[in-house]
């Protein structure tokens, strides 16, 4: 069953407007929050960019934090599925072709759940490809829109080169990768760029940098140069639906150095550990936006 506007429905019978602006524009915001044995994932967090990326483009939130808590609930038990990530998206409404907006719209709010397949033991064991690609997006990245024009390109340019997920570079520097973020690894120091416009702030992200700092993990949070992300020793990727995953070979070379080149590290392991670890104490201990 999936949510439109008020209403359960299966998949099949939901129906928008052609003059959504969703469809028109690509003007809407969206957020996909894993859920895990039923229990969404730093669902607060989610919330909490949901609301800031509505503000940055000027859509009212249709629901208070209480109201989407209850429905991401609510999908979860009407879609009973061992792990699952809900996508929730909200669009300026239905109203004529105009770029500017429309006066007295209503937001179009869509909540979908899909079955949650987190990469196979085989991608975990031996990594992932990525290419790179200069980052042509616009300057708002900190924004999770559902124009995404931009990162489908960028991601075929991976899927084309028979990789996994595109690094994306601007002005010689690291941005994020085009569903992901990126994190470097050097002489052991776990490095990753500040959040700034030119990325997505990631939920998964903010945990990493959490459980490498609870852990002691020597962190570095700054800007990446281009040369560095070629010259590291691992490269991972971060994403809800990815988790920690390594990226193993970079532009058709190996990732790494000396006997480990080419395959996932040992920081990545630890990560990866701690991150099912941590994943485990919130399946106990259930997180709640009115907690
Ligand atoms: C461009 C981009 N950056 C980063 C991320 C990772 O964000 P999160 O960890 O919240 O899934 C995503 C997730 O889809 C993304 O699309």
């Amino acid at each position: 069953m999936i949510y439109l506007n008020g209403a359960w429905m299966p998949i099949e019978q939901a129906m928008i407007p052609v003059l959504d602006r969703g469809f028109i524009f690509g003007d809407g915001v969206y957020e996909v929050i894993p859920c895990y044995s039923g229990h969404p994932f730093r669902l607060r967090e989610h919330l909490v960019r949901l609301q800031s990326s509505l503000d940055g483009v000027r859509i009212a939130n249709p629901y208070s934090v209480e109201r989407w808590d209850e429905l991401v609930r609510e999908i979860v038990a009407k879609n009973p599925m061992h792990d699952q990530y809900v996508y929730l998206q909200v669009t300026r409404g239905v109203a004529p072709r105009d770029h500017a907006f429309p006066k007295g719209v209503k937001p179009t709010v869509f909540m979908m759940t899909n079955p949650l397949v987190t990469p196979s033991p085989e991608q975990r064991e031996r990594g992932v490809a990525a290419v790179t690609a200069l980052d042509n997006r616009w300057l708002r990245c900190d924004i999770k829109s559902v124009s995404l024009l931009a990162n489908c390109l960028l991601r075929q340019s991976a899927v084309d080169a028979g990789a996994a997920e595109t690094v994306l570079l601007r002005d010689g520097m690291l941005t994020e990768g085009s569903a992901s973020n990126i994190f470097v690894v050097k002489n052991g120091g776990i490095i990753t760029p500040p959040k700034t416009n030119f990325i997505l702030p990631g939920i998964t992200y903010d945990v990493v940098i959490e459980l490498a700092r609870a852990n002691r993990l020597p962190l570095q949070i700054r800007q990446v140069s281009e040369a560095e992300v070629r010259d590291a020793d691992e490269l991972w990727l971060t994403s809800s639906t990815k988790e920690v995953l390594s990226i193993s070979m970079l532009d058709g070379k190996p990732v790494g150095h000396g006997t480990s080149a080419g395959k996932p590290g040992p920081v990545a392991a630890r990560m990866h550990q701690l991150y099912q670890e941590y994943k485990r104490t919130v399946m106990r201990a259930p997180d709640n936006v009115q907690s």
